[in-house]
């Protein structure tokens, strides 16, 4: 096999170092090995100096950011976005689970291939997915994964009792299929396919199908993922279910769910003793403000969940969120914010478009426990980056993007970004997206 030389990649690099930092090189330069590892960030002109051999890749007048990472996502839902009206328990009746029950391994094979070309021409670069229940259509979502490029972590939905007889499986035959892909996918095309398994949330999952959850992904390293305290209603039924517990998240923690490797999505309406338990197991969160706008879910305490040191990521929640857009979730997740500091005269601040790009990046990938290897561009990481185009930002053409400064540059991608400013994604520097090249493939807003 004929290898890729050193690339170097000259552009504006904004790379987030911290909740609230980050590092700006206006001439920088990006070196990737021949194996898509980060040989060395910096100032071009010294990159070019310890890199003489390699080929330049000329990005100069573009953004190079670090690849946005959805922490939350439900592939069986993507033809089910954007129908407005219901909360949650009506809105899984009327639309998911018949939109699930569809999710065979022929329509599988269909919408893989454009939901994860979606993802990539809007930058995104890791994604946490949800399948449906079936293990035959999963194991399509891992083939398609593995082909486009992406980096994913993805599992089969466990459902044993509370839900359409059509999706529900017997406890053992769910911990079956799941420990199989587990088996076959974990670490799968060199540790960027990963295996989650994925209780869908605690009304319909029995205590045996958690317990066993539990017991497998602490077997094989794998991570659990579902969904916590997402709605009110939700909320009272497993009140009703489990009446001996003190709470959604006590649930979870009686049957050894919440660890480092478990991600929560939604988390939006949990007391001070859930936060504290979720910070002592060290669990990792998912805030999806679009979704929890469009469902009327409610509105997170972003601010002081981070406050509790706990690792939250952003995800878009698709069909919950209406669009993939990582720029849309971002700027949700300010306004989100807003609006509670608005209605309950919150302390702590802004969350600033910076800290959006850290969650959306870093964060994500610290929520996911891969900080070591994503999020930011640092040498001995894996290339996964995205090339921004700014002029696509400016209101007026007659603008001067590089006069601007990068609080602005930052804030404008932010409220204005959509997929027309990604020109190309890379994963583990391997080109998966080129806008040009890609114009037809799988486009959603
Ligand atoms: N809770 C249980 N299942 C789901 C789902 O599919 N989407 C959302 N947003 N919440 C859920
Ligand atoms: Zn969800």
């Amino acid at each position: 096999m004929h290898l890729q030389p050193v690339r170097l990649f000259r552009g504006y690099i904004v790379n987030p170092a911290a909740e609230d930092r980050y590092a700006l090189y206006t001439d920088g330069g990006l070196a990737v090995d021949a194996n898509g590892i980060i040989l060395d960030v910096g100032a071009y002109h010294e990159m070019r100096r310890q890199h003489p051999g390699a080929a330049i890749i000329d990005c100069s007048d573009r953004l190079i950011l670090p690849g946005f990472i959805d922490t939350h996502t439900h592939l069986p839902q993507f033809g089910a976005v954007a129908l407005y009206g219901k909360e949650l328990p009506e809105w899984l009746n009327e639309h998911i689970f018949p939109a699930e029950r569809q999710f065979t391994p022929e329509a599988a094979d269909t919408q893989c291939p454009i939901f994860f070309h979606s993802l990539l021409a809007f930058g995104v670069t890791t994604a946490a997915i949800y399948c449906a229940v079936r293990k035959d259509s999963t194991h399509v979502a891992f083939q398609w994964a593995e082909r486009t490029g992406i980096r994913a972590i993805i599992g089969k939905v466990m459902m044993d009792r509370n839900a359409p007889d059509f999706l529900l499986e017997n406890t053992s035959d769910s911990l079956r299929a799941g420990e199989e892909l587990c088996r076959e996918w974990h670490g799968a095309a060199n540790g960027r396919l990963l295996y989650a398994f994925t209780p869908r949330f605690a009304p319909t999952c029995s205590r045996a199908l958690m317990k066993g959850v539990s017991d497998l992904a602490g077997r094989y390293g794998a991570y659990i993922q579902t969904h916590l305290a997402e709605n009110r209603a939700e909320i009272q039924w497993v009140r009703d279910l489990f009446p001996e517990m003190r709470s959604y998240t006590e649930v979870y923690f009686g049957v050894g769910l919440l660890g480092p490797k478990t991600l929560l999505a939604h988390a939006i309406h949990v007391g001070a003793d859930e936060r504290r338990l979720l910070a002592e197991t060290q669990s990792c969160l998912s805030h999806c403000p679009t979704s929890n706008l469009f469902l009327k879910s409610g509105l997170m305490p972003l601010r002081e969940l981070m406050n509790s040191r706990l690792r939250i990521g952003l995800g878009s929640d698709v069909g919950g969120g209406p669009t993939l857009s990582p720029f849309e979730v971002m700027r949700s997740a300010i306004y989100t914010h807003t609006a509670r500091r608005m209605l309950h005269d919150v302390d702590g601040g802004d969350i600033s478009p910076a800290t959006a790009l850290y969650l959306a990046t870093l964060g994500g990938a610290a929520a996911l426990g891969l900080d070591n290897k994503i999020g930011s561009l640092v040498r001995g990481k894996e290339a996964d980056f995205v090339v921004v185009n700014p002029r696509r930002l400016s209101p007026l053409p007659t603008d001067k993007w590089m006069d601007l400064s990068s609080d602005t540059l930052l804030s404008r991608m932010i409220f204005l970004g959509d997929d027309r400013v990604v020109e190309q994604t890379y994963v583990r520097g391997a080109l998966c997206h080129d806008r040009h090249s890609n114009e037809n493939i799988g486009r959603q807003r």
